[in-house]
């Protein structure tokens, strides 16, 4: 699919288990903003970009998969949480391999700072990047990241036209 600002660029954002409690689950290591907040700023972000999100979250690792197939017809990019999932889904990594869609793998927290079992991410080889650690900011870089992916560079500022004279501030030549 090609973007124009008729057809912006759109995304499926994945939040995978237990994201639903967001705001009331160990706020200490994932903060105080909701799942409805972390949507909401995605949807005003994406309208500033000129680009679309639908925002979807299951505690069900078929149903993250069923999305993830229904984003190779249907949409242009991925941004996912997977939440436990990165550190045990074989599934879920197949899955975004399948789609041939860019992927980007964001997590609230730094998970090399947490416990060993949240060192391996079985997703992140798969993806075109992972950004972790911002909390609510992680999903917003992300989507930056899939703007800078898919949408059009923007287009270099003109050059302002040249007159022949020495510009005011051009350094001076001596001549004696
Ligand atoms: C998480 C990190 C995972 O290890 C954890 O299981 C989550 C949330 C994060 O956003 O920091 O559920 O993905």
């Amino acid at each position: 699919m090609s973007s124009s600002p008729l057809n912006p660029p759109h995304i499926l954002v994945l939040h995978g288990p237990n994201l639903n409690l967001l705001g009331l689950r160990e706020p200490a290591v994932y903060g105080k903003d909701t799942l409805a907040d972390v949507d909401g700023q995605l949807e005003q972000l994406a309208t500033d970009l000129g680009m679309q999100v639908a925002c979807r979250q299951s505690n069900h690792e078929g149903e993250l998969i069923d999305w993830l197939h229904e984003a190779r017809e249907r949409f242009d990019g991925v941004l996912i949480n997977p939440g436990g999932y990165t550190h045990t889904s074989v599934a879920l990594r197949d899955a975004i391999a399948a789609i041939e869609k860019p992927c980007v793998e964001v997590h609230l927290s730094n998970v090399h700072k947490r416990e060993a079992f949240r060192h391996t991410s079985l997703t992140a080889p798969v993806c075109v990047g992972s950004i972790m650690g911002f909390g609510l900011q992680s999903y917003l870089l992300g989507l930056r990241a899939l703007a800078h992916l898919l949408l059009p560079a923007p287009a270099p500022a003109p050059t302002p036209p040249t007159t022949g004279k020495p510009r005011r501030n051009s350094p001076r030549t001596h001549t004696s």
